[in-house]
């Protein structure tokens, strides 16, 4: 019997490589390619953590070929960056603004989807400024309470979510915000 795809937002636990999913894709040009682009969470500006006033997509990169995976990704200090995580997905000068997603099939190229800029000041402030809160649980598991990004495929490692889009840490078990803060006298 032939296996239904599933929508990708409503699969909980991590991907797995090889399998097709529905997927949302935008069209748009990103790094000066343009196509139909896997994306993750609901169009968005962010103005107040990153400065970003442009509505925008982030990509998912779990189903970028492994082509585009090694064309956009470096390692520095051992640690996988990809552009694919710090660059969304935007309408540039002179481009109409992006279309709404297009359901597509497409192969998952790898389960992993973390991010690897938690580091950095505008990351550490939301996350400050989230810490404590509790997520939604939709379907198939928690919400970003950030930008509604669902978390139910991304992989819970030593008890966290990370939110793939800003790299909120969210308690998997208690589905809260952690503050990184706490215990540390600041
Ligand atoms: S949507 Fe922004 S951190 Fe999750």
């Amino acid at each position: 019997m032939r296996r239904e795809i599933e929508r990708v937002e409503t699969v909980s636990g991590p991907l797995i490589v090889g399998r097709h999913y529905l997927v949302p894709t935008v069209e748009g040009t990103w790094y000066g390619e343009r196509r139909a682009w896997p994306v993750i969470g609901p169009l968005h500006a962010d103005v107040e953590f990153f400065n970003f006033e442009k509505d925008h997509y982030h990509l998912d990169r779990r189903f970028l070929t492994a082509k585009l995976l090694r064309r956009y990704s470096w390692f520095r200090g051992g640690v996988e960056r990809s552009s694919a995580e710090a660059a969304p997905l935007h309408a540039h000068r002179g481009e109409p603004p992006l279309p709404a997603p297009v359901w597509r099939s497409l192969r998952c190229n790898r389960s992993e989807i973390g991010f690897s800029f938690t580091d950095q000041p505008a990351v550490q402030a939301l996350q400050a400024a989230f810490a404590g809160q509790s997520c939604k649980r939709g379907r198939a598991g928690l919400i970003c309470p950030h930008r509604q990004a669902p978390l139910g495929s991304v992989p819970v490692i030593h008890g966290v979510v990370t939110c793939p889009l800003h790299g909120l840490m969210i308690d998997a078990t208690s589905g809260r915000v952690i503050d990184t803060k706490a215990g540390s006298g600041a």
